[in-house]
């Protein structure tokens, strides 16, 4: 299965072993970006059916918890079995291939969510927030040809900062206005991190330390199961943009709610 869909070099052994050090040596967020990842006839399959979905800005663009609007700018295709990679995508293979790039040792049964996205053009962006408190992996697959940092739709890697500065811009997470925030700050201040950690009661500064380009055929994969991994996704333009995600979690009582709503499922072990 693995050996269909993945470029031989990430599933040689030794490479193998690189990739895990180069990811523990990170000094905060535990991140790989690999490029060339899949066999592109087979990255380029899922592209040209991906181009056919209907994709739903409702499903995406509220909070399952609470049903509260959430500041992003996306639409969503839940991954079921009609759609290609889910042979791969929903395999115990591919699991145990992720926890092992990362590190996560982890023997619990492990759920599993996809979700095939379309951003429209001139989207708004998506506020700092972290996944962590309900997923021990994020991977992100993106599909997007010849991107360019001035197309926007980067995603932001933010950490805490001990210091709290005068001169760092206050904002909160703003909806239905297009967050250039994201693209003109490298520090922010904010009380609400997309209604997650910290809570409205701290301001607290954020420090940007790195963007990722969605260029196509590129994995952004984490270990986010000790560190809060705080990101997001800077407003785009003219063009739209592709991919999908996939989270990987172990915590029964919160994924069963989950796997009512998102097509989410069980990996058998
Ligand atoms: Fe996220």
């Amino acid at each position: 299965m693995l050996s269909k869909w993945i470029n031989p070099i990430y599933l040689d052994e030794s490479y193998i072993r690189l990739l895990q050090q180069t990811l523990l040596a990170k000094p905060e967020a535990k991140y790989l970006v690999l490029d060339n990842f899949f066999k592109t006839n087979k990255l380029d399959e899922m592209i040209r059916r991906h181009n056919r979905l209907e994709f739903s800005e409702q499903l995406d663009q509220y909070s399952h918890v609470d049903n509260s609007k959430v500041p992003y700018d996306s639409a969503v295709k839940f991954m079921d079995e009609s759609n290609y990679g889910f042979d791969l995508l929903f395999s115990k293979e591919w699991s145990n291939y992720l926890k092992r790039l990362v590190s996560l040792d982890c023997t619990e049964e492990t759920f599993t969510e996809v979700k095939l996205r379309y951003h429209k053009p001139h989207a708004n962006g998506f506020w700092i927030h972290t996944d962590s408190l309900r997923w021990k992996i994020v991977c992100i697959v993106y599909f997007n040809k010849d991107w360019k940092v001035s197309d926007g739709g980067l995603l932001q890697l933010w950490r805490p900062d001990e210091c709290s500065l005068e001169t760092a811009p206050r904002v909160d997470a703003y909806l239905d206005s297009k967050m250039n925030y994201l693209t003109n700050n490298v520090r922010l201040k904010t009380s609400s991190v997309g209604g997650c950690r910290p809570d409205d009661r701290d301001w607290v500064d954020f420090v940007l330390t790195d963007q990722i380009v969605p260029a196509y055929n590129r994995v952004f994969i984490s270990n986010i199961e000790k560190n809060l991994t705080y990101h997001s996704v800077s407003p785009s333009n003219e063009r739209a943009r592709t991919g999908f995600v996939q989270w990987i979690g172990v915590d029964e009582d919160l994924q069963k709610i989950e796997m009512k709503q998102s097509g989410g499922r069980w990996i058998d072990q």
